[in-house]
């Protein structure tokens, strides 16, 4: 990880206090409005007996839907070792930590060791310098579909990101967001063979789904 992305870097941002508001929102008002468009279009085209990588999962929240919809085991790969203690409460109080493995690391560096019929990337691409190698690592993994979330390229969301790097840059933190150019992300699905089956989109996120043709 020389180039880019220490780990101590996230965990200054997605931090035990993060994962502490993460459980608090998903408690109160369980998935955010593009988590849960993936879930349902995911379940839509069966999730039983189907195993998920998941990459950045955070505190687990959509494992945990997913499973409850059905699918039988989550893989997650995430850089923060901050998020550990609450997600292992989440799914031992959901009853499904068995079926759910947590691994630390770069899931660009571990994924060509992993493969699952399914792969979702919710709100991590914004979180990666490398687009490409992000889809391309997803993509390498997926037998079948890959769900992902990403904001909208416009101005009033490219500033919103804008001002936070400015914060993080104030801080001297490590952590950068990313805009990444949406046909810049269908186009690598496409050179890997996937095509778009869903797409929906709110005020500042799309999520999107992929499947291999
Ligand atoms: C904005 S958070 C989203 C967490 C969770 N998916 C959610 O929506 O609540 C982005 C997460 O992606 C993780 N992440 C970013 N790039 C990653 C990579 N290459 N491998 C594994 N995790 C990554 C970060 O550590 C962070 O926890």
């Amino acid at each position: 990880m020389a180039e880019c992305c220490s780990a101590s870097g996230y965990e200054d941002l997605f931090n035990a206090k993060e994962a502490e508001k993460s459980l608090r929102s998903y408690e109160k008002d369980g998935l955010d409005e593009t988590g849960r468009a993936l879930v349902e279009y995911m379940t839509s085209r069966g999730l039983k007996d189907r195993t998920i990588l998941e990459a950045g999962g955070g505190i687990g929240a959509l494992q945990v839907e997913l499973i409850k919809s059905g699918a039988a085991s989550v893989v997650n790969v995430e850089l923060s070792g901050e998020y550990e203690a609450v997600a292992t409460a989440l799914l031992a109080k959901q009853g499904i930590a068995d079926r759910v493995e947590r691994r630390i690391g770069d899931f660009t560096e571990v994924a060509a060791e992993l493969e699952a019929d399914d792969v979702v990337l919710h709100r991590v691409i914004c979180c990666y310098p490398f687009m490409e190698r992000l889809m391309i690592a997803a993509m390498s993994a997926s037998s079948r579909l890959v769900a992902a979330s990403f904001p909208r390229d416009r101005l009033v969301v490219k500033t919103r990101v804008a001002l936070e790097n400015a914060w993080h840059k104030i801080r001297s933190a490590e952590f950068r967001a990313y805009v990444h150019d949406p046909d810049a992300i269908v186009a690598t699905a496409r050179s890997q063979g996937f095509g778009v089956v869903f797409w929906d989109r709110n005020f500042s996120w799309n999520a999107a789904v992929f499947e291999r043709v």
